[in-house]
């Protein structure tokens, strides 16, 4: 059985991502998997291709920390598949530590933000569509810390002072990344393509289990108080329909209901200095 519709999922390896993964390879979607560990890649494909045997699942290699990479990686796909249906932007880094790039950005920032920003760019020829044909989705996986953020300074995005914990960087990345949705929604849906800024609501993960960013309480309660990544990845994809909510882009979705935009993401001077900044750091 051939796919009959192509979604680009970038950390198909971690908790959500796999989740993800697995209902759509079930509801014959064809997988074009972004990650940064082929070891990890392939046992997924393996495990995809045993419960769906003519699943079609290509891996593509890339560490969101460099710009090449995820420039090479959009070109790749985008040779091989000129069209697809779906982005899910869902690798994410919630880290306290200070790690940098290859180009010297600040972590949170470099695969929470500037990622998706440049895969937005690079793989825009394959989502767009003509009009009248059904629309395509790119789903911006946010996080509800982007509530935490009292204002936002988009040029120290790359090079915070501090990074601080779940409501330091990691928050302001997670802003910035749904600032970017509502910045490009309209020009977007010209050219067909629908995008929603979508928190998974809070989920077991190796990231929730383990960051050294979650508090250490919270950290230990997470297996008792946090969903399973099967229940929370069934409402990232119902996020995903085009049709759903109204059909509405530009939205923001938290644990499967719309919610209000944080206003500090939908200032225009924030989006203005946010979209330059995202151009900028773009180039290697
Ligand atoms: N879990 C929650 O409660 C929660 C709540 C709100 C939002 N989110 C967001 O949901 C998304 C998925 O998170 P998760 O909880 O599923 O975390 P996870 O299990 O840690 O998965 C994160 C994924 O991102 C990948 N990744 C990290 N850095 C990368 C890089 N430099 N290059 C390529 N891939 C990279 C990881 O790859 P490796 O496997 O190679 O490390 C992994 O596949 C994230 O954007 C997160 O911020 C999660």
């Amino acid at each position: 059985m051939s796919a009959s519709k192509f979604a680009v999922i970038t950390g198909s390896t971690g908790g959500i991502g796999s989740a993800i993964a697995t209902q759509l390879v079930a509801n014959g979607w064809g997988l074009l998997l972004i990650n940064r560990n082929t070891q990890k890649a392939e046992h997924q494909k393996r495990q995809l291709q045993q419960s769906s045997p003519d699943a079609t699942v290509e891996l593509f290699e890339a560490d969101l920390m460099d710009v090449l990479q995820i420039v090479r990686v959009s070109q790749e796909i985008q040779e091989r598949f000129p069209s697809i249906d779906a982005l899910f932007n869902n690798s994410g880094v919630l880290t306290s530590q200070r790690i940098n790039s290859v180009q010297g950005h600040e972590s949170n920032y470099a695969v929470n933000t500037l990622a998706p920003y440049i895969l937005i760019k690079n793989l825009r020829t394959a989502l767009r569509r003509s009009e009248g044909a059904a629309q395509t989705m790119i789903i911006n996986t946010t996080s509800s810390a982007q509530n935490a953020v009292k204002s936002l300074d988009v040029e120290a995005l790359s090079n915070p002072e501090t990074i601080g914990g779940l409501t330091g960087a990691y928050a302001a990345t997670k802003l910035a990344l749904t600032a970017l949705g509502a910045a490009v929604s309209e020009s977007l849906a010209a050219e067909g393509i629908k995008i929603r800024s979508v928190d998974p609501g809070p989920v077991v993960t190796p990231m929730t289990k383990t960051s050294d960013a979650m508090p250490g309480v919270l950290r230990l309660l997470v297996p008792f108080l946090f969903g399973k990544p099967e229940k929370q990845a069934r409402k990232m994809i119902n996020a995903a329909n085009p049709t759903e909510f109204g059909g509405r882009s530009g939205i923001y979705i938290s644990n499967g209901k719309e919610k209000g935009m944080p206003h500090l993401a939908l200032e225009l001077s924030v989006q203005a200095s946010l979209m330059r900044k995202l151009e900028a750091d773009a180039v290697a």
